[in-house]
């Protein structure tokens, strides 16, 4: 099994006094498949771009996060720190809790209660973290938790911490990996920012010169290297739920609401870090209607076999939205990252009326279907 820290070393910040002992705290987090949409495009009126998806739920806790805890937990290890807090929509608080047990540490997590999806709580459940629901949404708990940054005695991992976004900076460098050069546009659903400041660190880091470090790593990388192909940097594409689009109003949302519970935030943690981002990439975040995130959720998964959670689905439902109005023109190279599986929140799609049907009826079942095509 290779982790992060065994693939890119070279690219992370060095953990203690050998990051290879580190290592061995990791699950398998990245190398997730970019698939190309063969069916969606032509269904939805986008047959005229190119589309990839990067299937982050096949992390090992099924997100995202999983890149940038596996190096938050590692260097709390190194630190010596015995546990670990966030605040969490769902996802970080899983993630937080899978790598703190294999570390042996203890987690605690502030969670927004009746707003995360209950595949995410079984999984800091199973995992043995200390959950606190709190009466208030994800913002009101970031606050609480941003005391313990500097105390010293706990680690934070919300994506306060550098460490988070070093590690989730690896998905650019796969995707150049794969595609042979960055794509022209890379879009993200947008929460905290945190990840789509992530990524534009990594293409930068593939992209710098080698000569100097680049600024994005604030020294934290040993070194920046470039990658083959990594020199052009893609414009980067931020989607956010309608109801919680703090970066489309211009101004934080004290009452955020959408399906899409894991970017429910109305007061972004990176929101100057992904203004930058924006102006150095040529790119914009705008908004998505809760209904295309759900229908383009389901679409994806009944036409392309990839299951991915609604807030996942922002980013494919967002591009395909400036694709239609003309914004993203015709024959661009796109990457939508996916960002957490479906399987997180089954009670979206709940088991329709199913006719018993006796054994020997089946032939007669099969055709019928077969005729109906
Ligand atoms: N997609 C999913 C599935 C997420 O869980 C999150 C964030 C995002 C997108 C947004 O990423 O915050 O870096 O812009 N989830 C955090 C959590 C807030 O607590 O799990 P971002």
């Amino acid at each position: 099994m290779r982790g992060l820290l065994h693939r890119y070393a070279d690219r992370l910040p060095q953990i203690g006094a050998d990051s290879k002992q580190y290592a061995a705290l990791s699950l398998g987090e990245g190398s997730t498949p970019l698939i190309p949409l063969l069916n969606l495009p032509q269904a939805m009126g986008v047959a005229n771009i190119n589309l990839w998806v990067k299937y982050e739920g096949l992390n090992p806790t099924a997100s995202f996060k999983d890149r940038g805890m596996a190096i938050a937990v590692a260097a709390a290890a190194a630190d010596n720190i015995s546990c670990v807090i966030c605040a969490s929509t769902g996802n970080t608080s899983a993630s937080a809790a899978a790598y703190a047990a294999r570390a042996g540490m203890a987690c605690l997590v502030l969670i927004p209660q009746g707003k995360v999806a209950l595949g995410k709580i079984a999984q800091a459940v199973a995992h043995n973290a200390v959950i606190v629901q709190i009466d208030g949404n994800f913002d009101d708990a970031m606050r609480a938790v941003r005391v313990y940054s500097d105390s010293g005695k706990v680690a934070v991992v919300n994506s306060i911490n550098p460490m988070r976004l070093q590690g989730q900076k690896t998905a650019a460098f796969e995707v150049i990996e794969t595609l042979g050069s960055a794509p022209d546009y890379h879009a993200l659903p947008v929460g905290n920012a945190g990840n789509i400041t992530a990524h534009w660190i990594g293409y930068s880091e593939a992209a710098s010169s080698g000569t100097a470090a680049c600024h994005y790593c604030q020294g934290n990388c040993t070194t920046c290297q470039p990658i083959a192909g990594g020199e052009k940097r893609p414009q980067m594409l931020g989607y956010q739920a309608a109801g919680s689009a703090p970066f489309v109003n211009g101004n934080p949302v004290a009452n955020p609401d959408t399906v899409a519970t894991a970017i429910r935030i109305g007061n972004p943690q990176s929101y100057e870090a992904a203004q930058v981002v924006l102006a150095e990439s040529n790119g914009w975040i705008s908004a998505v209607e809760d209904s295309d995130i759900l229908q383009t959720q389901r679409q994806l998964a009944a036409l392309e076999g990839v299951f991915c959670e609604p807030a996942s689905a922002a980013s494919l439902a967002g591009v395909i939205n400036d694709v239609k109005s003309g914004r993203i023109p015709a024959g661009a190279r796109v990457v939508c990252t996916l960002t957490g599986h479906g399987l997180k929140e089954p009670d979206l799609f709940p088991l329709p009326a199913l006719a018993s049907t006796a054994v020997g009826d089946l032939a007669a079942v099969i055709e019928q279907h077969l005729n109906n095509r």
